[in-house]
């Protein structure tokens, strides 16, 4: 990590009133998700902090960040909103999309169109509700036309997107669709390679899954999704 961004780091942690950064290499130990418990906040830093109040304030000082990131220049002159993501700090189960869409541009908050939906159609499937989840982008700005993320933009919005997982720390990701799961798992793999199979983020398990939007344009792949969502249910021990 570059000493600009470790000094970012660290002045965003002291915001947040963090002024003890314990060196541990060891990652974290399973938790009670409601306790005063350690949760590591930086894998890179290896800054641990207390619970699930650290977890809500790091994700503000996060979204405060965001709020005036002008990383990528075109997609902050062309936003109308950033969009860091939604949900309870202490949540188990994250699910991690791609890029605002229109509709998610214009209110500030992720997976609200139809494909978002969807998703919630698809949370509910699984006998959560969006509620308990929480739910984030890869990219917090809205591309031109919905087009793809470009490498350099992931580049530069992976900073926060790693940073709210690690704040979290869920236990279970699901990335959706092929921007979401090869940015995570730092693969070229496409979606149909990786979904359907387990793989590791920090200490989250990680399924892959494909993206609400290519369901609302191939509906016969709503049965893969539903594959994946039982594998998680079951990890989750979620009763089908
Ligand atoms: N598609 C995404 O990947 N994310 C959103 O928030 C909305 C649509």
């Amino acid at each position: 990590m570059k000493a600009r961004a470790i000094r970012q780091r660290l002045e965003s942690l002291a915001a947040a009133g963090v002024t003890d950064l314990p060196r541990s290499r060891r990652p974290a130990a399973p938790r009670d998700r409601t306790a005063g418990d350690a949760a590591t906040v930086s894998a890179s830093a290896n800054v641990t902090v207390g619970g699930p109040d650290d977890r809500a304030r790091i994700l503000d000082v996060i979204r405060q960040e965001v709020a005036v990131c002008r990383r990528c220049e075109p997609l902050a002159c062309a936003r109308l909103n950033t969009v860091f993501g939604s949900g309870p700090a202490t949540a188990r189960l994250c699910f991690f999309g791609e890029a605002p869409g229109a509709d998610e541009d214009a209110s500030g908050l992720p997976f609200v169109g139809r494909a978002g939906q969807l998703l919630t159609k698809i949370i509910e499937a699984c006998k959560l509700s969006r509620d308990e989840v929480y739910i984030l982008n890869v990219l917090k700005c809205r591309p031109p036309d919905n087009r793809q993320p470009l490498p350099d933009e992931i580049d530069n919005c992976r900073e926060y997107f790693e940073r709210q997982l690690a704040a979290i720390a869920p236990e279970y990701v699901c990335c959706l669709g092929t921007t979401a799961a090869q940015a995570l798992l730092r693969t070229t793999e496409p979606i149909g390679k990786l979904r359907g199979r387990w793989f590791t983020h920090g200490a989250a398990a990680v399924i892959c899954t494909y993206h609400p939007s290519y369901l609302l344009r191939n509906p016969s792949a709503k049965r893969h999704v539903w594959d994946d969502m039982k594998l998680l249910m079951g990890r989750m021990g979620i009763a089908p």
